[in-house]
Protein backbone atom coordinates (compact mmCIF):
# COMPACT_ATOMS: atom_id res chain seq x y z
CA UNK A 1 0.00 0.00 0.00
CA UNK A 2 1.08 3.74 -0.68
CA UNK A 3 2.89 5.46 2.00
CA UNK A 4 2.96 8.38 -0.08
CA UNK A 5 0.94 10.76 -2.85
CA UNK A 6 4.54 10.43 -5.13
CA UNK A 7 4.42 6.65 -4.17
CA UNK A 8 0.74 6.54 -5.60
CA UNK A 9 1.65 8.57 -8.86
CA UNK A 10 4.33 6.66 -9.84
CA UNK A 11 2.31 3.45 -9.55
CA UNK A 12 -0.37 4.96 -11.57
CA UNK A 13 1.90 5.84 -14.34
CA UNK A 14 3.22 1.96 -14.55
CA UNK A 15 -0.89 0.95 -14.96
CA UNK A 16 -1.26 3.56 -17.55
CA UNK A 17 -3.75 5.02 -15.41
CA UNK A 18 -2.27 8.83 -15.61
CA UNK A 19 -3.14 11.79 -17.98
CA UNK A 20 0.18 14.02 -18.24
CA UNK A 21 -0.19 17.50 -19.18
CA UNK A 22 2.97 19.19 -20.79
CA UNK A 23 1.99 22.31 -21.71
CA UNK A 24 1.07 25.26 -19.53
CA UNK A 25 -2.10 25.34 -18.15
CA UNK A 26 -3.79 29.22 -16.92
CA UNK A 27 -4.43 28.35 -13.31
CA UNK A 28 -7.89 30.46 -14.04
CA UNK A 29 -10.39 28.58 -15.38
CA UNK A 30 -8.38 26.78 -17.87
CA UNK A 31 -7.06 24.22 -15.08
CA UNK A 32 -10.63 23.45 -13.87
CA UNK A 33 -11.76 23.38 -17.27
CA UNK A 34 -9.31 20.51 -18.55
CA UNK A 35 -10.00 18.29 -15.00
CA UNK A 36 -13.78 18.66 -15.74
CA UNK A 37 -12.97 17.80 -19.45
CA UNK A 38 -11.14 14.67 -18.48
CA UNK A 39 -13.29 13.01 -15.85
CA UNK A 40 -16.32 13.42 -18.37
CA UNK A 41 -13.77 11.24 -20.86
CA UNK A 42 -11.36 8.88 -19.19
CA UNK A 43 -11.87 9.65 -15.83
CA UNK A 44 -8.61 9.38 -14.96
CA UNK A 45 -6.28 10.77 -13.03
CA UNK A 46 -4.32 13.39 -14.35
CA UNK A 47 -0.63 15.19 -13.92
CA UNK A 48 0.07 19.33 -14.77
CA UNK A 49 3.14 19.31 -15.28
CA UNK A 50 3.41 23.32 -15.57
CA UNK A 51 1.21 25.66 -14.52
CA UNK A 52 1.17 29.71 -14.97
CA UNK A 53 2.70 31.43 -12.10
CA UNK A 54 4.21 28.31 -9.80
CA UNK A 55 6.69 26.25 -9.85
CA UNK A 56 4.77 23.53 -8.82
CA UNK A 57 2.78 20.74 -10.35
CA UNK A 58 -0.66 19.90 -9.61
CA UNK A 59 -2.45 16.68 -9.45
CA UNK A 60 -5.96 15.86 -9.42
CA UNK A 61 -8.67 13.13 -9.83
CA UNK A 62 -6.64 10.56 -8.77
CA UNK A 63 -10.00 9.70 -6.14
CA UNK A 64 -12.27 10.12 -9.21
CA UNK A 65 -12.56 6.91 -10.12
CA UNK A 66 -14.44 4.29 -8.16
CA UNK A 67 -12.72 1.17 -9.57
CA UNK A 68 -9.33 3.02 -8.69
CA UNK A 69 -10.47 4.25 -5.50
CA UNK A 70 -11.85 0.36 -5.10
CA UNK A 71 -8.87 -0.89 -5.55
CA UNK A 72 -7.16 0.88 -2.64
CA UNK A 73 -9.48 -0.55 -0.57
CA UNK A 74 -8.69 -3.71 -2.09
CA UNK A 75 -11.57 -4.72 -3.65
CA UNK A 76 -14.08 -4.60 -6.68
CA UNK A 77 -16.01 -1.82 -6.74
CA UNK A 78 -19.53 -4.08 -6.46
CA UNK A 79 -17.80 -4.62 -2.53
CA UNK A 80 -16.50 -1.14 -1.97
CA UNK A 81 -19.40 -0.03 0.42
CA UNK A 82 -19.02 -3.69 2.45
CA UNK A 83 -15.13 -2.91 2.64
CA UNK A 84 -15.72 0.64 4.24
CA UNK A 85 -17.88 -0.51 6.49
CA UNK A 86 -15.66 -3.31 8.20
CA UNK A 87 -12.82 -0.59 7.92
CA UNK A 88 -14.65 1.87 10.36
CA UNK A 89 -16.33 -0.49 12.59
CA UNK A 90 -15.85 0.97 16.12
CA UNK A 91 -14.63 -2.64 17.28
CA UNK A 92 -11.27 -2.47 15.37
CA UNK A 93 -8.38 -2.49 17.69
CA UNK A 94 -6.83 1.20 17.01
CA UNK A 95 -3.42 2.16 16.36
CA UNK A 96 -1.63 3.66 18.96
CA UNK A 97 -0.92 7.10 19.43
CA UNK A 98 2.87 7.23 19.20
CA UNK A 99 4.56 8.92 16.92
CA UNK A 100 8.10 8.18 15.04
CA UNK A 101 10.53 10.67 15.24
CA UNK A 102 10.60 10.71 11.89
CA UNK A 103 12.38 13.71 10.11
CA UNK A 104 10.49 15.14 7.01
CA UNK A 105 12.73 17.18 4.71
CA UNK A 106 10.32 20.73 4.21
CA UNK A 107 11.71 23.98 2.70
CA UNK A 108 9.41 27.45 3.78
CA UNK A 109 7.73 28.85 0.90
CA UNK A 110 5.10 31.33 0.87
CA UNK A 111 1.54 30.91 0.43
CA UNK A 112 1.65 33.01 -2.82
CA UNK A 113 3.90 30.43 -4.27
CA UNK A 114 1.13 27.97 -4.41
CA UNK A 115 -0.92 27.48 -7.43
CA UNK A 116 -3.09 30.19 -7.87
CA UNK A 117 -6.56 28.32 -8.73
CA UNK A 118 -9.65 29.87 -10.10
CA UNK A 119 -12.13 27.14 -10.51
CA UNK A 120 -15.59 28.77 -11.39
CA UNK A 121 -16.40 32.13 -13.22
CA UNK A 122 -18.25 33.95 -10.10
CA UNK A 123 -15.99 32.79 -7.21
CA UNK A 124 -14.22 35.23 -4.98
CA UNK A 125 -10.37 34.57 -6.36
CA UNK A 126 -7.97 31.96 -6.01
CA UNK A 127 -9.37 29.15 -3.41
CA UNK A 128 -7.17 25.89 -2.31
CA UNK A 129 -9.78 22.55 -2.56
CA UNK A 130 -7.97 19.83 -1.13
CA UNK A 131 -6.40 21.25 1.94
CA UNK A 132 -6.81 19.05 5.15
CA UNK A 133 -7.27 20.90 8.13
CA UNK A 134 -5.16 18.88 11.17
CA UNK A 135 -5.81 19.88 14.59
CA UNK A 136 -5.94 18.07 18.19
CA UNK A 137 -8.59 18.10 20.40
CA UNK A 138 -7.30 19.64 23.73
CA UNK A 139 -9.97 17.81 25.70
CA UNK A 140 -8.33 14.04 24.86
CA UNK A 141 -5.54 14.83 22.41
CA UNK A 142 -7.51 13.02 19.48
CA UNK A 143 -6.22 14.34 16.17
CA UNK A 144 -8.95 15.67 13.60
CA UNK A 145 -8.80 15.57 9.98
CA UNK A 146 -10.84 17.34 7.43
CA UNK A 147 -11.35 18.99 4.06
CA UNK A 148 -11.91 22.72 4.03
CA UNK A 149 -12.12 24.90 1.04
CA UNK A 150 -10.43 27.66 1.96
CA UNK A 151 -10.21 31.43 -0.13
CA UNK A 152 -6.37 32.64 -0.28
CA UNK A 153 -6.90 36.19 0.76
CA UNK A 154 -3.28 37.18 0.53
CA UNK A 155 -0.63 38.10 3.07
CA UNK A 156 -0.57 35.12 5.49
CA UNK A 157 -4.38 35.32 5.32
CA UNK A 158 -6.76 32.34 4.57
CA UNK A 159 -11.01 31.88 4.96
CA UNK A 160 -12.31 28.91 4.77
CA UNK A 161 -16.37 27.46 6.16
CA UNK A 162 -16.04 25.05 9.07
CA UNK A 163 -19.78 23.42 8.92
CA UNK A 164 -21.27 23.32 12.37
CA UNK A 165 -21.61 19.62 12.16
CA UNK A 166 -17.93 19.05 11.58
CA UNK A 167 -15.74 18.35 14.11
CA UNK A 168 -13.22 20.87 13.64
CA UNK A 169 -16.02 23.21 14.30
CA UNK A 170 -16.37 21.87 18.07
CA UNK A 171 -12.74 21.98 18.28
CA UNK A 172 -12.23 25.84 17.56
CA UNK A 173 -15.39 26.52 19.93
CA UNK A 174 -13.78 25.01 22.67
CA UNK A 175 -10.93 26.92 21.96
CA UNK A 176 -12.73 30.18 21.11
CA UNK A 177 -14.67 30.24 24.65
CA UNK A 178 -11.30 30.26 25.86
CA UNK A 179 -10.39 33.33 23.77
CA UNK A 180 -7.82 31.60 22.06
CA UNK A 181 -7.09 30.93 18.31
CA UNK A 182 -6.67 27.17 17.50
CA UNK A 183 -3.13 26.19 16.36
CA UNK A 184 -3.84 23.88 13.12
CA UNK A 185 -1.48 22.20 10.36
CA UNK A 186 -3.05 22.13 7.06
CA UNK A 187 -1.80 19.25 4.82
CA UNK A 188 -2.29 19.35 0.58
CA UNK A 189 -1.25 16.41 -0.65
CA UNK A 190 -0.80 13.08 1.09
CA UNK A 191 -0.70 9.77 0.50
CA UNK A 192 -4.78 8.59 -0.80
CA UNK A 193 -5.02 6.57 2.36
CA UNK A 194 -5.32 9.50 4.33
CA UNK A 195 -6.85 11.55 1.59
CA UNK A 196 -9.32 9.41 1.58
CA UNK A 197 -9.68 8.88 5.29
CA UNK A 198 -10.02 12.80 6.37
CA UNK A 199 -13.39 13.04 4.07
CA UNK A 200 -15.13 11.44 6.43
CA UNK A 201 -16.11 11.96 10.06
CA UNK A 202 -15.17 9.10 12.62
CA UNK A 203 -16.48 10.69 15.64
CA UNK A 204 -14.53 12.98 18.76
CA UNK A 205 -13.41 10.24 20.18
CA UNK A 206 -11.56 8.75 17.66
CA UNK A 207 -8.69 10.02 14.89
CA UNK A 208 -8.89 9.63 11.15
CA UNK A 209 -5.43 8.85 11.24
CA UNK A 210 -6.40 5.24 12.94
CA UNK A 211 -9.21 4.79 9.35
CA UNK A 212 -5.66 5.62 7.50
CA UNK A 213 -3.73 3.05 8.54
CA UNK A 214 -6.57 0.24 8.30
CA UNK A 215 -6.94 1.46 4.09
CA UNK A 216 -3.41 1.26 3.99
CA UNK A 217 -2.40 -1.66 6.07
CA UNK A 218 -0.02 -0.35 8.19
CA UNK A 219 0.24 2.70 9.79
CA UNK A 220 1.31 5.50 8.39
CA UNK A 221 4.37 7.75 9.87
CA UNK A 222 3.77 11.02 11.60
CA UNK A 223 6.31 13.77 12.64
CA UNK A 224 5.30 17.05 14.80
CA UNK A 225 4.58 20.19 12.36
CA UNK A 226 8.10 22.44 12.58
CA UNK A 227 6.99 25.03 14.89
CA UNK A 228 3.50 24.15 16.27
CA UNK A 229 3.62 20.67 17.10
CA UNK A 230 0.51 19.52 15.11
CA UNK A 231 1.49 15.65 14.12
CA UNK A 232 1.43 15.05 10.62
CA UNK A 233 2.05 13.18 7.69
CA UNK A 234 5.72 12.97 7.43
CA UNK A 235 4.99 12.36 3.63
CA UNK A 236 3.03 15.58 3.29
CA UNK A 237 3.77 17.48 -0.22
CA UNK A 238 2.38 21.08 0.97
CA UNK A 239 2.21 21.83 4.72
CA UNK A 240 0.68 25.19 6.24
CA UNK A 241 0.83 25.89 9.82
CA UNK A 242 -1.17 28.73 11.85
CA UNK A 243 -3.88 30.02 14.15
CA UNK A 244 -7.80 29.94 13.17
CA UNK A 245 -8.50 32.97 15.14
CA UNK A 246 -10.95 33.44 17.95
CA UNK A 247 -13.84 35.44 17.84
CA UNK A 248 -13.13 36.94 13.81
CA UNK A 249 -15.75 36.04 11.35
CA UNK A 250 -14.85 37.94 7.74
CA UNK A 251 -16.87 37.84 4.16
CA UNK A 252 -15.84 35.01 2.03
CA UNK A 253 -17.10 33.75 -1.53
CA UNK A 254 -18.91 33.05 -3.50
CA UNK A 255 -17.39 29.66 -4.56
CA UNK A 256 -18.93 27.42 -7.09
CA UNK A 257 -19.53 24.40 -4.16
CA UNK A 258 -20.23 20.45 -4.34
CA UNK A 259 -23.55 21.01 -6.11
CA UNK A 260 -22.20 23.17 -8.84
CA UNK A 261 -24.00 26.09 -7.56
CA UNK A 262 -22.55 29.33 -6.18
CA UNK A 263 -22.34 29.34 -2.14
CA UNK A 264 -22.63 33.33 -1.52
CA UNK A 265 -20.67 35.54 0.85
CA UNK A 266 -21.13 34.70 4.14
CA UNK A 267 -19.20 35.09 7.12
CA UNK A 268 -16.66 32.48 8.00
CA UNK A 269 -13.40 31.49 9.92
CA UNK A 270 -10.54 33.23 9.26
CA UNK A 271 -6.70 31.23 9.26
CA UNK A 272 -3.49 33.36 10.24
CA UNK A 273 -0.67 31.34 8.27
CA UNK A 274 2.35 31.70 9.53
CA UNK A 275 4.29 28.91 7.74
CA UNK A 276 4.13 27.30 4.48
CA UNK A 277 6.49 23.98 3.76
CA UNK A 278 6.90 21.91 0.43
CA UNK A 279 8.75 19.08 0.34
CA UNK A 280 11.37 18.74 -2.26
CA UNK A 281 9.90 18.46 -5.43
CA UNK A 282 6.60 18.77 -4.34
CA UNK A 283 3.35 18.17 -6.06
CA UNK A 284 0.13 20.49 -5.08
CA UNK A 285 -3.42 18.85 -5.23
CA UNK A 286 -6.65 20.55 -6.90
CA UNK A 287 -9.84 18.69 -6.37
CA UNK A 288 -12.49 20.37 -8.73
CA UNK A 289 -15.60 21.31 -5.88
CA UNK A 290 -18.73 18.98 -6.85
CA UNK A 291 -16.62 17.00 -9.81
CA UNK A 292 -16.93 13.18 -9.56
CA UNK A 293 -13.34 13.10 -7.10
CA UNK A 294 -15.43 15.06 -4.70
CA UNK A 295 -18.53 12.59 -5.06
CA UNK A 296 -16.49 9.92 -4.88
CA UNK A 297 -14.72 10.86 -1.60
CA UNK A 298 -17.79 11.60 0.38
CA UNK A 299 -20.32 8.92 -1.34
CA UNK A 300 -17.80 6.23 -0.53
CA UNK A 301 -18.10 6.78 3.26
CA UNK A 302 -22.09 7.82 3.18
CA UNK A 303 -22.53 4.22 0.89
CA UNK A 304 -20.44 2.48 4.05
CA UNK A 305 -22.30 4.09 6.69
CA UNK A 306 -25.75 3.14 4.68
CA UNK A 307 -24.10 -0.23 4.63
CA UNK A 308 -23.48 -0.74 8.00
CA UNK A 309 -26.86 0.40 9.51
CA UNK A 310 -29.37 -1.30 6.61
CA UNK A 311 -27.44 -4.76 7.74
CA UNK A 312 -28.39 -4.25 10.80
CA UNK A 313 -32.32 -4.97 9.64
CA UNK A 314 -32.14 -6.43 6.05
CA UNK A 315 -29.19 -8.66 6.72
CA UNK A 316 -28.94 -9.65 2.82
CA UNK A 317 -27.98 -6.20 1.96
CA UNK A 318 -25.73 -6.82 -1.28
CA UNK A 319 -24.27 -3.32 -1.93
CA UNK A 320 -24.88 0.44 -1.75
CA UNK A 321 -23.98 3.21 -3.80
CA UNK A 322 -24.22 6.99 -3.40
CA UNK A 323 -22.52 7.78 -6.23
CA UNK A 324 -22.53 10.55 -8.60
CA UNK A 325 -24.90 12.56 -6.12
CA UNK A 326 -25.25 11.99 -2.85
CA UNK A 327 -29.00 13.16 -2.86
CA UNK A 328 -29.45 9.47 -4.44
CA UNK A 329 -28.81 6.31 -2.63
CA UNK A 330 -29.24 2.87 -4.23
CA UNK A 331 -29.14 -0.42 -2.06
CA UNK A 332 -28.71 -3.81 -4.16
CA UNK A 333 -30.48 -6.60 -1.54
CA UNK A 334 -31.33 -10.24 -2.25
CA UNK A 335 -35.22 -9.63 -1.06
CA UNK A 336 -36.36 -12.28 1.07
CA UNK A 337 -39.92 -11.04 1.61
CA UNK A 338 -42.17 -8.14 0.47
CA UNK A 339 -41.78 -5.48 2.26
CA UNK A 340 -38.25 -5.71 2.83
CA UNK A 341 -37.05 -3.16 0.38
CA UNK A 342 -39.79 -0.26 2.53
CA UNK A 343 -37.43 -1.93 5.82
CA UNK A 344 -34.22 -0.85 3.49
CA UNK A 345 -35.23 2.78 2.71
CA UNK A 346 -36.75 3.58 5.95
CA UNK A 347 -33.31 2.37 7.55
CA UNK A 348 -31.00 4.20 4.48
CA UNK A 349 -32.68 7.73 5.52
CA UNK A 350 -32.35 7.17 8.81
CA UNK A 351 -28.76 6.25 8.61
CA UNK A 352 -27.50 9.67 6.99
CA UNK A 353 -30.02 12.29 7.36
CA UNK A 354 -27.91 15.37 5.99
CA UNK A 355 -27.75 14.18 2.35
CA UNK A 356 -29.81 11.13 0.58
CA UNK A 357 -33.12 12.15 -0.28
CA UNK A 358 -33.92 9.44 -2.83
CA UNK A 359 -33.39 5.93 -2.22
CA UNK A 360 -33.58 2.98 -4.73
CA UNK A 361 -33.63 -0.69 -4.23
CA UNK A 362 -33.21 -3.31 -6.31
CA UNK A 363 -32.57 -6.99 -6.16
CA UNK A 364 -29.15 -8.80 -6.79
CA UNK A 365 -29.11 -8.97 -11.02
CA UNK A 366 -29.22 -5.31 -10.95
CA UNK A 367 -25.87 -3.42 -11.15
CA UNK A 368 -25.86 -0.52 -8.96
CA UNK A 369 -22.80 1.33 -10.15
CA UNK A 370 -24.68 1.45 -14.00
CA UNK A 371 -27.40 4.45 -14.11
CA UNK A 372 -28.92 2.68 -17.21
CA UNK A 373 -29.13 -0.29 -15.23
CA UNK A 374 -30.83 1.45 -12.16
CA UNK A 375 -33.43 3.14 -14.56
CA UNK A 376 -34.33 -0.67 -16.09
CA UNK A 377 -34.85 -1.58 -13.06
CA UNK A 378 -37.32 1.03 -12.09
CA UNK A 379 -38.80 0.93 -15.49
CA UNK A 380 -39.71 -2.44 -15.43
CA UNK A 381 -39.87 -3.58 -11.59
CA UNK A 382 -41.75 -0.52 -9.87
CA UNK A 383 -45.36 -0.20 -9.83
CA UNK A 384 -45.33 3.52 -9.71
CA UNK A 385 -49.15 3.60 -7.66
CA UNK A 386 -47.53 1.25 -5.11
CA UNK A 387 -44.03 1.09 -5.01
CA UNK A 388 -43.08 4.53 -4.63
CA UNK A 389 -43.64 6.33 -1.05
CA UNK A 390 -43.00 9.68 0.56
CA UNK A 391 -41.80 10.90 3.69
CA UNK A 392 -42.84 14.67 4.15
CA UNK A 393 -41.32 17.46 6.19
CA UNK A 394 -38.14 16.28 7.06
CA UNK A 395 -35.08 18.77 6.24
CA UNK A 396 -31.47 17.67 5.31
CA UNK A 397 -28.70 19.80 5.51
CA UNK A 398 -28.88 23.10 7.19
CA UNK A 399 -28.13 25.42 4.69
CA UNK A 400 -30.92 25.04 2.21
CA UNK A 401 -32.54 28.50 2.57
CA UNK A 402 -35.33 27.38 0.13
CA UNK A 403 -36.64 24.13 1.82
CA UNK A 404 -36.22 22.50 -1.52
CA UNK A 405 -34.12 19.72 0.19
CA UNK A 406 -36.87 18.68 2.42
CA UNK A 407 -39.20 14.91 2.33
CA UNK A 408 -37.97 11.93 1.05
CA UNK A 409 -39.04 9.57 -1.98
CA UNK A 410 -37.94 5.82 -1.48
CA UNK A 411 -38.97 3.36 -4.45
CA UNK A 412 -39.19 -0.29 -4.44
CA UNK A 413 -38.06 -1.60 -7.83
CA UNK A 414 -37.53 -5.24 -6.76
CA UNK A 415 -39.24 -8.26 -8.69
CA UNK A 416 -42.33 -9.73 -6.56
CA UNK A 417 -40.61 -12.57 -5.17
CA UNK A 418 -44.30 -14.69 -5.97
CA UNK A 419 -43.79 -13.91 -10.05
CA UNK A 420 -39.98 -14.00 -9.87
CA UNK A 421 -39.77 -16.75 -12.65
CA UNK A 422 -41.42 -13.76 -15.31
CA UNK A 423 -38.49 -11.17 -14.47
CA UNK A 424 -35.99 -13.63 -14.97
CA UNK A 425 -33.60 -11.27 -17.00
CA UNK A 426 -32.65 -12.73 -20.53
CA UNK A 427 -28.89 -13.40 -20.94
CA UNK A 428 -26.97 -14.33 -24.25
CA UNK A 429 -24.16 -17.10 -23.13
CA UNK A 430 -20.80 -16.09 -23.80
CA UNK A 431 -21.31 -12.52 -23.92
CA UNK A 432 -19.22 -11.58 -20.80
CA UNK A 433 -15.69 -13.22 -22.93
CA UNK A 434 -16.99 -11.38 -26.05
CA UNK A 435 -14.33 -8.55 -27.21
CA UNK A 436 -16.08 -6.83 -30.41
CA UNK A 437 -12.90 -5.69 -31.56
CA UNK A 438 -11.52 -9.44 -31.89
CA UNK A 439 -14.50 -9.38 -34.46
CA UNK A 440 -14.37 -6.53 -36.53
CA UNK A 441 -11.46 -4.93 -39.31
CA UNK A 442 -11.70 -1.02 -39.97
CA UNK A 443 -13.40 -0.80 -43.52
CA UNK A 444 -11.18 1.79 -45.68
CA UNK A 445 -12.96 3.72 -47.91
CA UNK A 446 -12.56 3.24 -51.66
CA UNK A 447 -10.61 6.67 -51.85
CA UNK A 448 -7.96 5.77 -49.21
CA UNK A 449 -6.92 2.50 -50.56
C1 LIG B 1 -13.06 17.96 -1.23
C2 LIG B 1 -13.83 18.23 0.01
C3 LIG B 1 -14.09 19.53 0.41
C4 LIG B 1 -14.79 19.80 1.57
N1 LIG B 1 -14.99 21.08 1.97
C5 LIG B 1 -15.59 21.34 3.16
C6 LIG B 1 -15.72 22.68 3.64
O1 LIG B 1 -15.34 23.63 2.98
N2 LIG B 1 -16.28 22.87 4.86
C7 LIG B 1 -16.71 21.83 5.63
O2 LIG B 1 -17.18 22.06 6.74
N3 LIG B 1 -16.63 20.55 5.18
C8 LIG B 1 -16.07 20.29 3.97
N4 LIG B 1 -15.95 19.01 3.53
C9 LIG B 1 -16.53 17.93 4.33
C10 LIG B 1 -15.65 17.55 5.48
O3 LIG B 1 -14.29 17.44 5.18
C11 LIG B 1 -16.08 16.19 5.93
O4 LIG B 1 -17.43 16.23 6.26
C12 LIG B 1 -15.31 15.70 7.11
O5 LIG B 1 -15.62 14.39 7.28
C13 LIG B 1 -15.63 16.42 8.38
O6 LIG B 1 -14.86 15.78 9.34
P1 LIG B 1 -14.96 16.07 10.89
O7 LIG B 1 -16.39 15.83 11.31
O8 LIG B 1 -14.02 15.07 11.45
O9 LIG B 1 -14.53 17.48 11.14
C14 LIG B 1 -15.28 18.72 2.34
C15 LIG B 1 -15.03 17.42 1.95
C16 LIG B 1 -14.32 17.16 0.79
C17 LIG B 1 -14.05 15.74 0.40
Amino acid sequence: MFTSLPQFVSHLKDQGKLLVVEREVDPRFELNAVIRKIQAGPNLPVLFERVGGSRFPVLSNTLGNYSIVSGLLGVEIGRAAARWSELTRPDQRDTDQHFPPESSAWEEISLLDLPQIVYCEKDAGPYITAGVVIAKDPDNEVVNLSYHRMQIIGGNELRGRLSTSGDLYRIHQRAEARGEGLPVAIAIGMAPALMLAAGTTVGPDRTEYDLAARIAGKRLPLVPSPRLGVPVPAATEILLEGVILAGERRPEGPFGEWMDYYVPITNNHVFDIQHVYARKGAMYYSISAGSVEEQVMLALPMAGTIYTNVRTWVPSILDVSCFPYMQYCVLQIRKQFEGQAQKAILTAFGAELNHVLFCVVVDEDVNIHDWYDILWAMGTRCRPDRGIFQIPGVPSFMRDPHQIHWGRLGIDATKPLAHAVDFERKRTPGIEEVRWQDYVRPKRSVAAQ
